[in-house]
């Protein structure tokens, strides 16, 4: 099985720089050759790099960068796909999400998504209160808005909202809160996960992403985990996942065998302490994909 490894220098969709940086600190941590060992062939698709300059407005911060990214990333996860290998999409902040998952929706046609994350990701122009758009992709790769994160031309393939899961969110906007509960999307908030265990959440998870979908994405958002464990990201959030419930919840969706893509986003390394997000991002992607533990 061929992994195809694309980093993605995005740092246009948040508030802080530096995270354009999250795929170098990634594949410094040693991801392509942990992949190898597993008896991986990688291929290494280098990095996408945004435009210097483009067109921004106060509801939708640099969104010509953005757009032309995701449009970039989409051509390069759906050609990914066509050859039958598996895309693995290295942030840069979530803001890259949109174009990796248009790829997959469009080429499997039904698809879930498992989103694990600190935010909902589920704001548009209207509802964000900041226009940063990595607050944006699931809504918009649900056809919640906005559709330019998502719509190149190509016609656009939205996921069901029916087979969509968030896992770990713990500061969700208010009228982000409004919008997710309206839309339908499975929400496993941190309190939930304290109650029910992280096993019986992914249970539940791979059930609503899995059953009746042709497979399923991972977004995996590093600020899901807790800061004193992944402190190398721009919007923290306390008392978030432990590092054991995130390599649950990887390796949960590695065993079930439904896992066609994912993504790995905001790493950050100026803000982090010696790598030590960027390894945790190494050892996570590794394990979704099946790393065995024992
Ligand atoms: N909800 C906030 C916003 O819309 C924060 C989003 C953070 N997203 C992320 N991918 N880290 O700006
Ligand atoms: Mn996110
Ligand atoms: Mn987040
Ligand atoms: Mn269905």
């Amino acid at each position: 099985r061929i992994v195809d490894l694309v980093g993605v220098q995005m740092d246009f969709g948040a508030s802080k720089r530096g995270v354009s940086m999250g795929p170098a600190a990634i594949r410094y941590a040693g991801l392509s050759e942990g992949l190898e060992r597993m008896g991986f062939q990688v291929e290494n698709l280098g990095d996408i790099v945004p435009l210097l300059k483009g067109d921004t407005k106060p509801t939708l911060r640099n969104y010509e960068q953005v757009v032309d990214v995701n449009r970039r990333l989409y051509h390069t996860v759906y050609q990914s796909l066509e050859q039958g290998h598996f895309p693995v999409v290295l942030g840069g902040d979530h803001s890259i999400a949109a174009g990796s998952i248009s790829a997959v929706s469009k080429f499997y046609g039904s698809i879930g998504i498992i989103w694990v994350d600190a935010h909902g990701d589920w704001n548009n122009e209207e509802s964000s209160q900041t226009g940063n758009m990595h607050g944006m992709p699931f809504s918009a790769v649900c056809g919640y808005g906005p559709d330019c994160m998502v719509d190149f031309g190509q016609g656009p393939v939205f996921v069901d909202v029916a087979h969509c899961v968030q896992i770990g969110g713990r500061d969700i906007d208010t009228q982000e809160r409004i919008r997710m509960k309206e839309a339908g999307v499975t929400i496993f908030p941190i309190d939930m996960i304290d109650e029910l265990g992280m096993a019986e959440v992914m249970r539940r998870a791979m059930a609503v992403a899995g059953e009746g979908t042709k497979g399923i994405h991972l977004s995996f958002d590093v600020d899901a985990i807790t800061p004193e464990a992944a402190p190398g990201t721009g919007t923290v959030v306390h008392s978030g996942l432990t590092t054991r419930e995130a390599f649950l919840a990887v390796e949960t969706i590695a065993r079930s065998q439904k896992l066609v893509s994912m993504d790995m986003v905001e790493v950050n390394p100026i803000l982090d302490e010696r790598n030590k997000t960027g390894i945790l991002a190494s050892e996570l992607v590794q394990s979704a994909l099946g790393k065995v533990v024992f």
